[in-house]
């Protein structure tokens, strides 16, 4: 079936590395992958990080981090960069074997290119901050100083998360187009969906002939709810809340960044290579701590060409329950005070899980709660 109505991907075309044989030779190393470096393997191997079929050079590098394009003015927001350590390869390596948690070689980096990062300029330009506190830029300082790549070949499909929920961008686009959606949102979460998460979805639905859910399972900071219970969490709320017809829930395989706008531009075109049509932007999307402004990751799109973009992008003012609407709104449409909102969010519904306390209804629906509420007793 043809899907002609779906956007085309990101850069024309959508990569799907197949997997090879892996062929030795003397100068192949042995390389253990970090979870962040199989995260971005995984992505570049499906076709979510389409038009990227290896890791980025020094001028793709540069060129993110000055001009949000790569070298060939495609947009792109975040450096993909395999890092390494001065001095962790040796200068005779020709290849890595890429080796998976598993001790399974699942793919082979040729060495052609080598380049000093400039990770001061990386993480003023793409976090806007150099402090170490923050996990994005904790992360990058902790990968090395050093981008290597070169021809990228997969040995193997790879699944960091397994689940019945893994679907490639290849995937969703036959699923949208059996569907018979033309217009697609597409919901990025790291968090178990709270009241506002929901609302978000159901006005989304409104307004399109499907949803995504696209919960983040790659590597987040340590006090994020585990995967496991996460989508355990989804599968009820779906299955007692949402139109089944109506919503498809996919894993999206990446680590979190927390680099705020520049990665809502990410995870907007990597979803525009799921086929979907529009990307929710809520408050302070992919933030951590205080370190953007509230609706920068919002306001970072108007900056943005919308042809280079391809996605439409569904903006959502903050949102809360009110308790004398009895449901959750936004400042758009509640009139009532402060004093009556309960604020929203994935950190206040860790805060309360992790107290033992319950999450009130007006948080999470109950059977999300219990679900919860078991995963953090164990
Ligand atoms: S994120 O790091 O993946 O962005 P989270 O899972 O909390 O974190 O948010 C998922 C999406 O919902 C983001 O687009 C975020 O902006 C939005 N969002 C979360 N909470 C609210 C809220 N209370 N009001 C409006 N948007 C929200």
């Amino acid at each position: 079936m043809s899907s002609s109505n779906l956007p085309l991907p990101h850069g024309g075309e959508l990569v799907k590395l197949r997997p090879a044989p892996v062929i030795s030779s003397k100068n192949i190393v042995p390389y253990r992958l970090t979870p962040r470096q199989f995260a971005d393997l995984e992505m570049i191997s499906i076709g979510a990080y389409s038009p990227l079929c290896t890791f980025m050079g020094n001028d793709d590098y540069l060129s993110v981090i000055e001009s949000t394009s790569l070298a060939n003015g495609t947009l792109w927001s975040i450096p993909i960069v395999f890092q390494v350590h001065v001095g962790q390869i040796s200068p005779n390596t020709h290849a890595l074997a890429l080796i998976a948690e598993n001790g399974v070689h699942v793919a082979t980096l040729q060495i052609e290119e080598q380049f000093h990062l400039n990770l001061e300029l990386e993480s003023a330009k793409i976090y806007q901050t150099s402090s170490l506190e923050h996990p994005g830029v904790k992360a990058l300082y902790a990968g090395g100083e050093i981008g290597v790549t070169g021809e990228l070949t997969v040995h193997q499909d790879l699944r960091g998360y397994q689940g019945i929920e893994h679907t490639t961008p290849a995937q969703t686009r036959e699923i949208f187009t059996e569907r018979q959606w033309r217009t697609i949102a597409a919901f990025q979460t790291r968090n178990p969906v709270h009241r506002a998460h929901e609302y978000l979805h159901k006005v989304a639905l409104e307004l399109v002939d499907g949803l995504f859910l696209n919960p983040l399972v790659g590597q987040t900071k340590g006090d994020d709810v585990p995967v496991p219970a996460r989508m355990e969490a989804y599968k009820v709320l779906l299955e007692k809340y949402y139109p089944k017809d109506r919503v498809f829930l996919g894993i999206y395989p990446a680590a979190m960044r927390y680099a705020g706008p520049k990665e809502a531009i990410l995870h907007a075109i990597s979803r525009k290579n799921y086929g979907c049509t529009h990307f929710i932007v809520g408050r302070d999307h992919a933030g951590v701590g205080n370190y953007y402004g509230t609706y920068a990751a919002q306001e970072i799109f108007e900056t943005i060409d919308k042809s280079k973009l391809g996605i439409e992008i569904l903006k959502f003012e903050h949102s809360f329950y009110c308790s004398r609407c009895e449901q959750v709104a936004s400042k758009r449409t509640c009139p009532h005070a402060p004093d009556f909102h309960i604020a929203l969010s994935g950190t206040k519904v860790r805060e309360l899980l992790s107290t033992g306390a319950n999450l009130p209804p007006q948080f999470s629906r109950p059977e999300v709660a219990e679900v919860l509420r078991e995963a953090y007793a164990k």
